[in-house]
């Protein structure tokens, strides 16, 4: 799984065979250059999940639910995760939490709707935690593993485990029926998931160690408007190649 924000990013990652897109709220930081998920509304996440359903042919898209999207009433949140499903064409949401969303998570696949839950670091909750922490050392072990536990409890599909110890996502996975989907949780969960820009190297001041290196777009794109704006300067561009000389066709 890998996540997407836009048509364009959706029909490369969907064309290079992912089998599942999220419309991560991490939309919040790499798209619209916020510090936090926090500010991410309903609507920012139903436009972005439209135009990724718009370019996956094939991947199962997930949209996530933002925060005060379903912290405030069941209702709520069975509204919002409606929108995303009609207004997005989502095939499924995510949302954060464990046995404080169990009810929520109950009622939204109540509605018919498929959830992935979402346990260890919660990025929505990073003012509580204070920062970007690992999650389940010691005896925090044992409450992510009951949030793990009461998210496959309330109906979900699957789970992502993230920022958490290597053996701790080994724990839960051979524990829940349902797949876990890691991120910066080791190798034994039974997928991956990445956010698209820190995997392709496109914030050249953030690279998570967890993320792999598995481009480095920022140089690429930087190296290739630098020689646009110096062609363009010396008049090297637009040449005969780029130019339309007759008025008729
Ligand atoms: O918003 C997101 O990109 C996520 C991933 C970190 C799993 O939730």
């Amino acid at each position: 799984m890998v996540t997407a924000y836009d048509y364009n990013q959706a029909l490369l990652v969907d064309a290079a065979g992912i089998p599942s897109i999220l419309v991560g709220d991490s939309l919040g930081n790499v798209v619209l250059g916020y510090d936090s998920t926090v500010p991410v509304t309903v609507d920012d996440m139903v436009r972005a999940t439209a135009a990724v359903t718009r370019g996956a042919k094939r991947a199962f898209v997930v949209a996530d639910m933002p925060f005060g999207s379903y912290q405030s009433d069941i209702p709520t949140a069975v509204r919002n995760a409606v929108r995303l499903m009609k207004e997005g064409g989502a095939q499924s949401v995510k949302l954060e939490g464990g046995k404080d969303v169990e009810k929520t998570i109950s009622a939204i696949v109540s509605a018919g709707i498929p959830v992935m839950g979402h346990v260890g670091f919660t990025p929505q909750s990073i003012h509580s935690f204070g920062g970007y922490r690992v999650q389940g050392r010691g005896e925090n072990a044992q409450r992510v593993i009951e949030d793990a536990l009461a998210v496959e409890r309330a109906g979900a599909f699957s789970v992502v485990l993230e920022l958490m110890p290597a053996d701790l996502s080994k724990e839960i996975s051979e524990q829940l029926s349902i797949p876990t989907i890691g991120i910066g949780a080791g190798p034994h969960c039974d997928g991956q998931v990445q956010v698209l820009h820190d995997m392709l190297g496109l914030d050249p001041t953030f690279r998570p160690r967890h993320a792999g290196h598995y481009g480095d777009l920022a140089g690429v794109i930087v190296d290739a408007v630098k020689r646009y704006v110096a062609d363009v300067g010396e008049g090297e561009f637009p040449g005969e190649a780029e130019s339309h000389y007759s008025r008729t066709s």
